[in-house]
């Protein structure tokens, strides 16, 4: 198929590729569209054939559920069967925006989209392009990252294109994605909120409204073969770049110098080496690719980076990519987990 791309002009007027785009998803095709987080791929989210078709272009398992984009909290009324205390407080701080809430869901909700699970995820996206896409739709719209199933989540209309051109019927390029990782999802079906995904609503953020906040054990680390993460696509092999990628923790100057050693090993071997390090020490590597990803203490830009950048590292064919470590307060909570994850969760101690 051919895959009609779009680029918003955002000094005229759009609604006409948007209502091309909403006719596409009533008709029940698949429409890449940009959120504040990553680019979504939209399908209608009650149409259980459309939905079907989102993990055949994505190449993706069919027990990972997918979230429904809301564009107003009426529309929530329509697919959960309750809206629990918790959820209201979480719904008036933080939406629109980055946070994906579970609740228990309806029977309107296709088994294609909750993986036959007896919740479903539920966000209202704050991109101005998502909102009214969605609102012309007339549906909520069931949408998983617009990347295929596996590779770093898609910042970038380019990242859509070179994942998905020929298998999407639409994309609709609105620029860089802001957040730039994927929204925090919180599961308050339970007796205590349980954190899911860190992302742009940070722990400290949730904790802040809710009190009691649980981290789910699959965030930062790798769970035993008996055990389950409660979001089951945090159990994948994700973000990954072709290229090995190593973790190396401890003391600044530590870091640098025990990168460079290994970097001068791997050449010796033939193997094209990558780092991805912060600001203060990204010149200081002796390799043949390097990505900043910016300030140290900026987590925020860090996270807004990262997944362009593990693409960066594909597109210069580099072997090993080894990356420095940031702190997991705010948004680097949410980068460690995509950093672990892009990595297994192994690590050097320099
Ligand atoms: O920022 C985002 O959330 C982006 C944009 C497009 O909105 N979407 C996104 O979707 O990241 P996706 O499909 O890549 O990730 C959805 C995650 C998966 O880890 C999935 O397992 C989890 O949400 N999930 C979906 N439904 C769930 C449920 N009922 N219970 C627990 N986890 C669920
Ligand atoms: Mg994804």
């Amino acid at each position: 198929m051919e895959t009609i791309i779009r680029k918003i002009d955002f000094e005229t007027e759009y609604d006409e590729i948007l209502s091309e785009a909403a006719g596409i998803i009533r008709k029940g095709g698949l429409v890449a569209f940009p959120t504040e987080t990553v680019y979504g791929l939209g399908a209608d989210g009650l149409n259980a054939d459309a939905c079907k078709n989102i993990y055949v272009a994505k190449g993706r398992p069919s027990d990972n559920p997918l979230i429904l984009h809301i564009s107003d909290t009426d529309q929530l009324k329509m697919i959960v069967k309750e809206i629990p205390e918790k959820a209201k407080i979480l719904m008036e701080n933080f939406w629109p925006g980055p946070l994906t809430i579970i609740f228990k869901k309806l029977p309107c909700v296709p088994d294609s989209v909750t993986g036959g699970l007896d919740t479903v995820a539920v966000r209202f996206p704050s991109n101005i392009l998502a909102n009214k896409l969605i609102a012309a739709a007339g549906t909520p719209v069931a949408a998983p990252s617009a990347n295929s199933s596996g590779r770093p989540s898609p910042t970038r209309a380019s990242h859509v294109e070179a994942d998905l051109n020929g298998r999407i019927d639409m994309l609709i390029d609105g620029g860089n994605c802001e957040v730039g990782v994927e929204s925090t999802i919180v599961d308050i079906t339970g007796e205590v909120p349980c954190l899911l995904r860190p992302g742009g609503i940070t722990y400290e953020m949730l904790e802040n409204v809710l009190g009691g906040v649980e981290i789910d054990k699959a965030v930062l680390k790798t769970l035993d073969k008996d055990e389950r993460p409660k979001a089951p696509g945090m159990k994948y092999k994700h973000y990954s770049p072709d290229a090995e990628v190593v973790l190396v923790k401890g003391e600044k100057d530590a870091v640098v110098s025990k990168i460079n050693s290994l970097i001068e090993e791997n050449k010796a071997e033939g193997l094209s080496c990558g780092v991805m390090a912060a600001a203060d020490t990204v010149k200081l590597y002796k390799c043949d690719f390097s990505v900043d990803l910016g300030e140290r203490n900026d987590l925020k830009e860090i996270a807004a980076n990262l997944f362009d950048a593990l693409r960066e590292f594909d597109d210069k064919a580099i072997d090993i990519v080894y990356s420095e470590v940031f702190e997991t307060n705010g948004e680097g909570l949410a980068v460690m987990n995509r950093l672990n994850k892009a990595a297994g969760f192994k690590y050097i101690e320099a």
